[in-house]
């Protein structure tokens, strides 16, 4: 027999068990988002090649090994997006949304990336992504660092970090750059190959090397915030000002860089201890010269993504119950009339109790294998429809886990029971 063809090594997916959890996570974040004024932008998952070269830096990992680009039928180099910063822009330049106006935006959907696959790091994977444009003060960079601690609030996550640091004007990054080259020339024999090759395209990268080895090296180097301008100071000290107003506890990182070459003057990271390496779960920061770079006029921007995976895996560690997405209830229909009446009162009591989650049955079947049925679909209540109740107006509730107890109510009462049993809001006209 031929072997069944499985997913692509990375790329997973979600089943019917974990999509309610996923939703809920969705819906919060997309209601703090919104109650910020954001409005969602929605983008295509393919762009061009060049505009990913362009905008994350050829000499980055993304652009170097982990994209996913193909040749289409025109022979247009494509590539699949490794994230979602760089066709905002374009599309904000494409459609004149940076034109004398600031925009607030926000966006969904998966990524790609050809990384190592292991936990939290996956070859398709998905972001949330805030993106604000036209604003250059340290007050908006606050407010989208209080929209993600809102968002942690709002999720009950704890144990979260928010790491910090200033890479300066792209003035003082160059100063900067001088002296770090100067400094890795100096002691080359200790970097490692892929140091080496960095330190003429992009030295600050090195910083980052896990390399074990490294780090002595690295510890050493010069720092960063030696190095900013006053501009660049007088804004992180801004920023730094407003979210201790606002009583956001933060960890000032000067070796923080990013892995993508757009950043000027903030960056961040939100950092758990909770999810072994790839603890990382929300990351971003200025990118003041990006619209420039890619041919619009200079416009301030600044902006954050978060990974939904490792979200998930968050709120899992954290042991509070996510929701399941079951049926609350189960409908076991008997006889003809029974099933006639049944899904009639089905769509009434739909309509009338919002949020219900009402399974039929459907396929005949005994009290008793309907009753399985009811039990297997996770639902905590049955009600119950025979032809006896279809005729008198009657349907017969059933706690399927607290107990077993059960009712025969006329059909008008069962909107309001239902409601009390399961906590939902009063039925409309009760
Ligand atoms: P990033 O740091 O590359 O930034 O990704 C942001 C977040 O996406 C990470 O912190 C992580 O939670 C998640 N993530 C990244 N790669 C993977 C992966 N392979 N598997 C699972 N999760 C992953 C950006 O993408 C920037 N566009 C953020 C930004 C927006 N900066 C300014 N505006």
């Amino acid at each position: 027999m031929a072997k069944t063809i499985q997913a692509v090594r990375g790329m997973n997916d979600i089943l019917p068990e974990q999509s309610a959890a996923w939703q809920y996570l969705e819906a919060v974040l997309r209601d703090v988002i919104h109650a910020h004024g954001y409005r969602e932008i929605r983008l295509p998952l393919v762009e061009r090649t060049g505009l990913f070269k362009r905008s994350i830096g050829e000499v980055t990992d993304i652009v170097e090994k982990e994209m996913y680009t193909f040749e289409d039928r025109n022979g247009d180099s494509l590539t699949l997006r490794p994230e979602g910063t760089a066709g905002c822009v374009r599309a904000c330049m494409e459609h004149g949304l940076l034109y004398n106006q600031v925009q607030r935006l926000w966006y969904a959907g998966p990524m790609f990336r050809h990384e190592r696959p292991q936990q939290g790091r996956y070859r398709q994977f998905h972001q949330i992504g805030v993106e604000a444009y036209g604003m250059e003060g340290p007050d908006i960079d606050a407010e989208i660092i209080l929209m993600t601690a809102q968002m942690w609030q709002a999720l009950g996550l704890e144990r979260v970090e928010l790491q910090i640091n200033s890479l300066g004007t792209t003035a003082s990054r160059a100063a900067y750059r001088g002296a770090l080259v100067e400094y890795f020339r100096d002691c080359s024999v200790d970097l490692d190959t892929d140091s080496r090759r960095r330190l003429e395209s992009n030295p600050l990268r090195i910083l980052d090397s896990k390399n074990p080895d490294m780090q002595h090296v690295i510890g050493n180097a010069p720092r960063l915030p030696d190095f900013l301008d006053a501009d660049s100071q007088a804004h992180f000290a801004g920023l730094l000002a407003l979210l201790d107003a606002a009583g956001v506890a933060c960890t000032l990182n000067p070796r923080l860089v990013r892995g993508l070459d757009y950043y000027s003057n903030t960056v961040f990271e939100w950092v758990t201890d909770r999810l072994g390496a790839q603890g990382t779960i929300c990351a971003g920061g200025r990118y003041d010269g990006l619209v420039e770079y890619l041919g619009g006029r200079a416009i301030p921007a600044v902006g954050f993504a978060l990974g939904l995976e490792r979200l998930i895996a968050l709120l899992k560690a954290t042991g509070r119950p996510l929701p399941d997405g079951n049926p609350h209830v189960y409908l076991v229909l008997g006889g003809e009339q029974g099933i006639r009446r049944g899904m009639v009162f089905a769509a009434q009591l739909r309509a009338r109790l919002a949020g219900l989650r009402l399974q039929t049955n459907c396929g005949d079947g005994s009290f008793k294998s309907q009753f399985k049925r009811a039990d297997r679909s996770g639902a905590g209540i049955a009600l119950v429809i025979g032809d006896d109740e279809a005729r008198q107006g009657l349907v017969t509730v059933k706690r399927l886990r607290a107990g077993a107890e059960q009712e025969t109510l006329p059909e008008a009462a069962v909107a309001r029971r239902l409601a009390d049993l399961l906590a939902l809001e009063t039925p409309a006209g009760d």
